[in-house]
């Protein structure tokens, strides 16, 4: 079912999980604020990983994490974006989603995405692969951007799990970065027991996210020792 949210542009909501694809804050106000403007500020001050920035988009949905990262690509920077999918239907439907004015510089893109699953140029590689998103993080390599955007932990909680962050950190760049819309306890334990420094974004009027890294980063540095005062640090754990 289509749903407009509050930037105007519009969303789905998925009745299997219930849920929309975005927050009715807006699906790129969302997208641009937890993730793609965050994660290139990170990029950034590492000077772009050497000038090829490798992105995992966990999971593509309707694809505004990396149509967005493509539209904000820094200048002579190349994106190589990998992103799991459950779903092809949905992919293969994408060409005829009302996207915002602005995608209609990349629509090119979107067709070639929506009907091969991939696309390629001089500077953008993109590769959906029709997986579950557990089994394809145990098979890639290296990442410097993880946009950790699944359904939430309560309905979609394999991706939500210590075990799945787990092998998510070995495959996260150490100087790299993991944004998410989510606060949740039991996300932010996952992360602090593998020894993130957990931040949020600095843009007002935004709903706060996480970015999580290893490294020390410029933003608004989340107190979890001072909670951990209060709560325990518990986890999601995968089911046995
Ligand atoms: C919140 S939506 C992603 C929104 C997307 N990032 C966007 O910008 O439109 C979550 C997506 O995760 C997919 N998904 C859920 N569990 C999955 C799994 N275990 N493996 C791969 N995809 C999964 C769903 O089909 C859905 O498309």
């Amino acid at each position: 079912m289509l749903v407009k949210t509050n930037d105007g542009s519009f969303t789905l909501k998925n009745q299997k999980y219930n849920e929309c694809y975005h927050s009715s804050e807006g699906a790129v106000t969302e997208s641009l604020y937890k993730h793609v403007f965050p994660a290139f500020d990170v990029a950034k001050k590492f000077n772009y990983y050497g000038g090829e920035i490798k992105i995992l988009d966990i999971c593509f949905g309707l694809g505004f994490n990396t149509f967005l990262s493509i539209l904000n690509r820094p200048k002579d920077i190349k994106l190589q974006i990998f992103s799991p999918e459950l779903d092809e239907d949905l992919i293969r439907s994408l060409k005829n989603f009302p996207y915002p004015k602005e995608f209609e510089t990349i629509k090119h893109i979107i067709y070639e995405v929506s009907d091969n699953l991939k696309y390629e140029d001089s500077y953008v590689k993109i590769e959906v692969s029709i997986i579950d998103a557990r089994e394809y993080i145990k098979s890639i390599e290296k990442v410097d951007i993880v946009y950790q955007d699944a359904f939430s932990l309560k309905v979609n909680p394999e991706l939500w799990t210590f075990e799945y962050f787990k092998d998510i950190d070995s495959i996260l760049n150490p100087k790299g970065v993991l944004t998410s819309y989510s606060v949740a306890t039991p996300f932010r334990c996952a992360l602090y027991k593998l020894g993130y420094n957990l931040y949020t974004h600095p843009y007002e009027n935004i709903r706060k996210g996480t970015i999580a890294s290893k490294a020390i980063l410029d933003f608004e540095k989340v107190d979890f020792e001072e909670k951990l005062k209060r709560i325990d640090c518990r986890v999601l754990r995968d089911e046995k």
